[in-house]
């Protein structure tokens, strides 16, 4: 499975087997969170073992708790850290897709049982439930383009195929809250409209959109 084919399959899975995480797989997720980290210089930790950060009571009702492992992102504390987050948490969580596992981004976690290693000076930002899913989950009900995207009717390919990809991108509640723009000098930009956790939506956002156009933001 490509990365393009893992923006098409993915979705958020709330519900995991009761099954551990073993030998190889682990194996090449450990290594993709160290090729990651050497990348972002990022401190994203692979818990093969989500431990209890997953036991309040609202993952307990969507099903969240059953997720047998998680990956916390985990960095030193900057003004550009929850976007960092969210583009290179999104590129561990489509190379997971296509591995075969499912994924849920976990802005809801009891970050105090968290057992990630925070080191001075770092933020412990967000979760990722990491799993076999019971099922694959249900592609979300989306903005349409004219609500998210400002651009000249007769835009591109490479800018189509990148909204497109933008637009399966996971956002916190699914709120969409940014703006794609072809610009005059047919650039683009994507732009964040605001509120919580929006800035850890536009860094997920602007990997999708970098995968599905083939272009660097
Ligand atoms: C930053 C962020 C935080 C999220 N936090 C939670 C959460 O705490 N609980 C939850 O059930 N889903 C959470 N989600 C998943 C979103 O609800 C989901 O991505 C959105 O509804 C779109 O659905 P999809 O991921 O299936 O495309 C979060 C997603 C993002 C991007």
């Amino acid at each position: 499975m490509t990365e393009s084919e893992a923006i098409q399959a993915r979705h958020s899975v709330r519900q995991y087997k009761a099954k551990a995480i073993e030998g190889d797989v682990a194996k090449q997720i450990e290594d993709k969170v160290a090729e990651v980290n050497a990348e972002s210089g990022l401190h994203f930790q692979f818990l093969n073992d989500s431990g209890t950060a997953y036991t309040n009571l609202f993952l307990k009702i969507t099903g969240l708790n059953s997720a047998p492992a998680s990956i916390a992102c985990v960095g030193k504390d900057s003004a550009d850290l929850e976007e960092k987050v969210g583009y290179y948490g999104e590129k561990i969580v489509l190379f997971l897709q296509t591995i075969g596992l499912n994924t849920c981004w976990v802005g809801s976690f009891n970050k105090k049982r968290s057992e990630a290693e925070i080191g001075e000076g770092e933020k412990n930002v967000i979760s990722i439930a990491v799993g076999y899913g019971e099922n694959e989950g249900k592609a979300h009900k989306s903005k349409s383009v004219d609500q998210l995207v400002e651009a000249k009717a007769d835009s591109p390919e490479w800018f189509n195929e990148g909204v497109k990809a933008a637009l399966l991108a996971p956002t916190a509640l699914n709120q969409q809250k940014f703006v794609i723009r072809l610009k005059d000098d047919d650039s683009a930009e994507i732009v964040s409209k605001g509120g919580a956790f929006t800035s850890v939506d536009l860094g997920i956002v602007k990997y999708h959109f970098e995968v599905g156009s083939g272009r660097k933001l």
